[in-house]
């Protein structure tokens, strides 16, 4: 059994507050993109993983974590293409992939909310990647809400080849920066939302490079370029796929286009 692990940027990530057990709070439109991982799974009593990127094969790698916590085998190979900590969401992905991989090999057919359970367990980004294409998600993370797919779009990524913890971004942010009225709740679900990012400006004061990549976008011809999550990726939004590659080409970046929820969930025997 196999699948792609696609990326996902955040059209908007609204943080409203901090809560009790200290995660934040957030309302965030999230879409994935065609840039992606792959993983292939084989039947198999031990646990197994290769990995084209040897030090990530490691205990922690989320693949694992998520057979692990359904306690199950397997030979598994990941193919990893997506920036590690870089706001796009590649090994939350990965981890959901697995939970799918798993679930379908061995004839699990846990329930979607014990999936989303599970997802939760791995990371707050995990449960957006079960459903794929473009999703409302809340709470930490883990309360996902499906929309119709977009239209298809296309984009540049920008990554400044540092990796930046998602928890120092979280915890950099003031809480003067916290959203009162997200963007988010005034969209009526067509076209684009309004792009917003409440970790903007926390991982840039972390990250400086941060700012140099959005200007070479925007230096580049686009105009609609937002941070991906907590960072360091940028993406800006292109008129069409001609655009993309060429300022993928000029700014040593990455053109993607978004990737709706059947393409986002299929997997092959
Ligand atoms: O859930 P995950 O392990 O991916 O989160 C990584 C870190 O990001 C958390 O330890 C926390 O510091 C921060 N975080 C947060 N609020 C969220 C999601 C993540 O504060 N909603």
């Amino acid at each position: 059994m196999r699948g792609h692990a696609y990326a996902k940027i955040n059209l908007t990530l609204e943080i409203t507050g901090k809560r009790p057990d200290g995660y934040h709070e957030l309302i965030s439109i999230m879409q994935t993109i065609s840039l992606a991982d792959e993983i292939a799974l084989e039947e198999g009593d031990d646990l197994v993983l290769d990995c084209n990127r040897r030090e990530l094969a490691t205990e922690d790698n989320l693949v694992l974590r998520a057979a692990h916590l359904l306690g199950r085998g397997g030979h598994f190979t990941l193919l990893k293409r997506i920036p590690v900590a870089a706001g796009l969401g590649g090994g939350s992905s990965d981890g959901a992939l697995a939970l799918r991989l798993l679930d379908a090999l061995y004839h699990i057919h846990l329930t979607p909310e014990r999936m989303v359970e599970a997802a939760a367990k791995l990371g707050s980004d995990v449960p957006f990647f079960l459903y794929g294409g473009t999703c409302v998600v809340g709470g930490r993370g883990e309360r996902v809400v499906p929309l119709p797919d977009l239209p298809s779009r296309w984009l540049v990524l920008l990554n400044p080849g540092v990796p930046l913890s998602t928890a120092s971004v979280f915890g950099e942010l003031r809480p003067d920066e916290y959203v009162q009225i997200p963007k988010a709740t005034h969209w009526g679900g067509q076209d684009l939302p309004p792009l917003a990012n409440t970790l903007e400006a926390a991982a840039e004061r972390l990250e400086p490079a941060i700012g140099e990549c959005r200007q070479r976008l925007l230096a580049a011809g686009l105009s609609q370029v937002l941070l991906s999550g907590s960072g360091p990726t940028v993406f800006g939004l292109a008129a069409d796929q001609s655009q993309a590659r060429r300022i993928a080409e000029d700014t040593g970046g990455i053109a993607a286009r978004f990737v709706g929820r059947t393409e986002a969930l299929a997997l092959e025997a």
